[in-house]
């Protein structure tokens, strides 16, 4: 079927690139003309694994194909996915107008009946806000043309996007319109052959939905984490409880990982715009709020510890820092607890010898050059005189590490670890200070 997508960011390439690669005849839209044109000579800038494997074959096989016309972007899908970006407000609510405008768009250049699927994540409500400006495009040309409007939230995480695209757990569709249910069947036959993943319901619902997920999600994150806490004043190993408590089936052992905080494009910024929408109903989302809070002043404990063990004096100290992005697999470091540290460090008079195995290029894009930042092509080299390490992110690189070296290279045996990588009895068998979250020992006072 002829399906375009607007907006060809993180969201929208997965989308267009899987929907291709299934048979599906895709046009992607932007109104970056040099994205465009680089990605039709296969060029892909976002770090996702696999995607510019499927983007380049799907354009060779005729399949995928880019655009940044919008009447022909309009005129090509009779499905049309809208994936521009919802960056928050300075109130933390998600920003409308890229969506509003697609929306202006499709409704001006329209010649027949459309399906317009809002993917992006958008509060509850918007799929009315869309219809609206549609029906204003078309009144104002007197056009009698037919459209419906629905809401296909992603659930995908950065690093296996196209994997959760194919196999995700469901394909959540908000609509009343029947002739949507047979349309949705058809664009997402190939990925239920084997068991039914498509949901209806309402169109609010599965709006709702797309919140509900991450803020659940992010709230058992910040729950660990001030478990986490509570356990560092208690001498207890948060490690085993987390095992203690992930075997019971009702709570599960995903997503109870304690770290330095959770960041990304995606928890931040909806557990913030569902508070905002639940405050614009006129209820104070205590939970959400506290969820919030939690995160902030995790993020926060690296630098406090450091901080603590070196008597409040990082002045003039340099410190390796392993691991900018947020997590591991991508270069993205929005809201990265990297960055928060960081930030710290640097406001403490402290220098940062960093590694990242994909993710220097765009700490230096958004610091740029700076003389209390230096960014190393090993890992190893970033430890190198060190006065201690601190680690953001769990790659798999770091996983690793011969202890007896690390005390070599570092001007101090200190490790501040926020992913909880090692064992606190083999680093404390050879000699170094080993704060981690949650783990005993791990309180700097
Ligand atoms: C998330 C959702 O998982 C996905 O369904 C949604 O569509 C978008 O948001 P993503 O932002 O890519 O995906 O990252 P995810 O893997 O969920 O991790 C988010 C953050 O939580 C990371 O900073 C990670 O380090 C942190 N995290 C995750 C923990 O601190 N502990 C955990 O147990 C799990």
């Amino acid at each position: 079927m002829n399906i375009t997508v607007f907006g060809t960011g993180y969201v929208g390439l997965v989308t267009g690139a899987s929907l291709a690669d299934v048979g599906h005849n895709v046009l992607c839209m932007d109104v970056d003309v040099a994205k465009i044109e680089s990605l039709k000579k296969g060029i892909v800038t976002i770090h996702e694994p696999g995607l510019d494997v499927v983007v380049q074959r799907c354009f060779e096989d005729g399949t995928l194909n880019f655009s940044s016309s919008t009447e022909e972007a309009v005129a090509h899908g009779e499905l049309i996915f809208i994936a521009v970006g919802t960056p928050p407000d300075e109130d933390g609510s998600a920003d409308l107008q890229y969506v509003l405008q697609v929306a202006a768009n499709i409704g001006r250049n329209m010649q027949d009946y459309k399906v317009i699927v809002n993917k992006s994540t958008v509060p509850v409500g918007t799929a009315d806000k869309v219809k609206a400006a549609v029906a204003a495009e078309l009144e104002a040309r007197s056009s009698p043309l037919e459209f419906d409007v629905c809401s296909n939230p992603e659930f995908l995480k950065e690093g296996s996007a196209l994997e959760d695209f194919n196999k995700g757990a469901r394909i959540v569709v908000g609509t009343d319109s029947d002739r949507v249910v047979n349309i949705m069947r058809v664009c997402y036959g190939p990925y239920i052959r084997n068991h039914d993943k498509l949901m209806f319901m309402d169109v609010r619902a599965a709006e709702l939905t797309k919140y509900a997920a991450n803020a659940m999600l992010a709230t058992k994150i910040s729950f660990m984490n001030e478990m986490s806490q509570l356990a560092e004043r208690l001498g207890v190993d948060i490690e085993q409880v987390r095992k203690g408590i992930g075997s019971d089936p009702r709570i599960g052992y995903q997503f109870i990982y304690p770290g330095c905080g959770y960041g990304g494009s995606c928890f931040p910024k909806d557990v913030k715009a569902l508070a905002q929408t639940a405050r614009t109903v006129g209820y104070v989302p205590e939970l959400l709020d506290a969820v919030e809070n939690v995160n902030t002043r995790q993020k926060g404990s690296m630098f406090e510890k450091l901080s603590k063990h070196f008597n409040g004096d990082l002045n003039g100290k340099t410190i390796a820092l392993w691991g900018l992005s947020f997590k591991p697999d991508t270069d993205d470091m929005r809201e990265a607890p990297s960055r928060d540290l960081m930030e710290a460090l640097w406001a403490a008079g402290a220098k940062i010898q960093a590694f990242d195995p994909v993710a220097s290029k765009e700490c230096r894009r958004i610091y740029g050059d700076r003389p209390d930042l230096v960014l190393c092509e090993q890992r190893n080299d970033a430890v190198s005189g060190a006065d201690a390490l601190a680690i953001c992110t769990e790659w798999k690189a770091f996983r690793f590490v011969d202890l007896k070296w690390l005390k070599s290279e570092l001007k101090n045996p200190v490790i501040v670890d926020g992913r909880n990588l090692y064992s606190p009895a083999d680093t404390k068998e050879f000699g170094f200070k080993y704060y981690a979250i949650g783990r005993s020992d791990s309180l700097a006072i």
